[in-house]
């Protein structure tokens, strides 16, 4: 049996995953992680069991609280205000109000009427790429169009974003943060107070003059049980903040990373540039920005033999679930017109992505006009030119990746 050493600050893991994902596959698809005390499922089939199975819970966020005693516990009152209302976090029926309420206003005609705006900013930051010297698409363009295309929809100026940015990433150490790091719950609180003040004050302006954006709409939104309470608007506001912005960034990042791999691919987009479609699900399968999705077992149960107890946490590893062989044919190859493409990344089931068509065409947007524009897309030769991989667990993406265009 294999033993999963799988810890993501490991330089080599971290370039690529990918091989110790099809060993865990073949050798322990349902395999205990004594570095992560969980369980990481691998396998296409476990991975999609675990998003729809009654027996296991999303909400990991309130047996971790109520097990936090004295001054941990009340450093994270104001977090626990807030994200325990994430519906992302929550099972029914609760998750089913609150995702009815914000779908009235996240469907598929609001955000595909964002196309306009997702242009508008992917041109703006094209422009200011100069051709023949390195350029860091992660830093340049892959980081702040997706925060852009939020503060659009959410009719925020883009002037409030390193403030936003600042407070956001004081929470992320909490949310996304592997590992033990002394004042982290502090930094959350205080990343926390700061969102939640600027989201305050936005709604209450929103309440004073409406207008045609997300929170005006939110606000606005309700159906037979009522409305969205003040406590929820500020927590939807912030996850999607959250949920919307690095997710993308990692997409349009990784994309441009696979196509430098692969020129072949790349050139086939340049001749059919009506291929972007399927090419951004081919991105999304390839090497997706959602590594592992989590949940916590609520029921005893048995996968594949192995007995889970409530209370286990389990990681649903859609990475290694989107290369699975069992489910893809080749799939370590990138291929943009894959079809049919039935990947993880976004999710499956009732906490399916809300901001999956956005997403899509940010990364069409982005990476057709990327592909449309420059005749020379190519790596920096050299150390200078090595890409910088994140460490995280939940995420895969590159905070660095030096590019020359021409
Ligand atoms: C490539 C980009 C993105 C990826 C890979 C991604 C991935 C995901 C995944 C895997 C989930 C399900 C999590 C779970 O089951 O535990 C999810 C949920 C969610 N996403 Fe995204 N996301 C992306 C972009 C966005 C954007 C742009 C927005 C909004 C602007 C957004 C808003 C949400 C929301 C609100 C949920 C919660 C849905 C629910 O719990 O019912 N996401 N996303």
């Amino acid at each position: 049996m294999t033993t999963l050493a799988y810890d993501p600050a490991d330089p080599t893991v971290r370039r690529n995953p990918f091989p110790l994902y099809a060993q865990l596959q073949d050798d322990d698809p349902v395999h205990w992680s004594p570095s992560l005390r969980a369980w990481v499922l691998t396998r296409y089939g476990d991975v999609r069991q675990m998003m729809l199975s009654d027996a296991m819970s999303p909400d990991r966020l309130r047996p971790f609280y109520a097990q936090l005693q004295g001054e941990r516990r009340d450093t994270l009152v104001e977090v626990m205000r807030y994200m325990s209302l994430w519906m992302v976090f929550r099972d029914p029926p609760e998750h089913t109000r609150l995702r009815r309420l914000v779908g009235t206003v996240f469907n598929l005609k609001a955000l595909e009427a964002l196309d306009g705006a997702v242009t508008r900013v992917v041109d703006h930051l094209l422009d200011q790429l100069p051709t023949g010297v390195p350029v860091d698409w992660a830093q340049q363009v892959a980081a702040p169009l997706p925060a852009y295309v939020i503060m659009d929809m959410l009719a925020i100026p883009y002037s409030a974003f390193p403030e936003l940015k600042e407070a956001s990433d004081e929470l992320r150490a909490f949310i996304g943060g592997a590992r033990a790091d002394g004042d982290r719950y502090a930094r959350a609180r205080s990343g926390a107070e700061r969102l939640a003040a600027f989201f305050r004050r936005l709604i209450a302006e929103r309440r004073a003059a409406p207008g045609e954006d997300f929170v005006s709409r939110m606000i606005a939104a309700r159906d037979d049980e009522g409305r969205l309470s003040e406590d929820e608007l500020v927590a939807t506001c912030m996850l999607v903040l959250f949920a919307g912005h690095e997710t993308t960034t990692h997409l349009l990042g990784n994309a441009v990373h696979a196509l430098l791999d692969h020129p072949a691919q790349l050139q086939r987009l340049r001749d059919d540039p009506a291929l972007i479609e399927s090419a951004v699900e081919e991105f999304l399968r390839y090497d997706g920005p959602s590594n592992a999705i989590a949940r916590v077992v609520k029921l005893d149960h048995q996968i594949d033999g192995r007995q889970l107890r409530a209370g286990d946490r389990v990681f649903g590893f859609a990475n290694a679930a989107n290369r699975d062989p069992r489910m893809f044919t080749d799939p370590q190859a990138l291929d943009i017109g894959r079809t049919p493409n039935r990947h993880l990344t976004f999710g499956f089931g009732l906490h399916f992505c809300m901001g999956a068509p956005l997403a899509r065409l940010e990364g069409q947007r982005c990476i057709g006009r990327l592909v449309q524009r420059f005749a020379r897309i190519e790596r920096v030769a050299g150390p200078a030119g090595e890409p910088e991989w994140i460490d995280a667990l939940a995420m895969r993406g590159v905070s660095r990746l030096p590019i020359q265009l021409g």
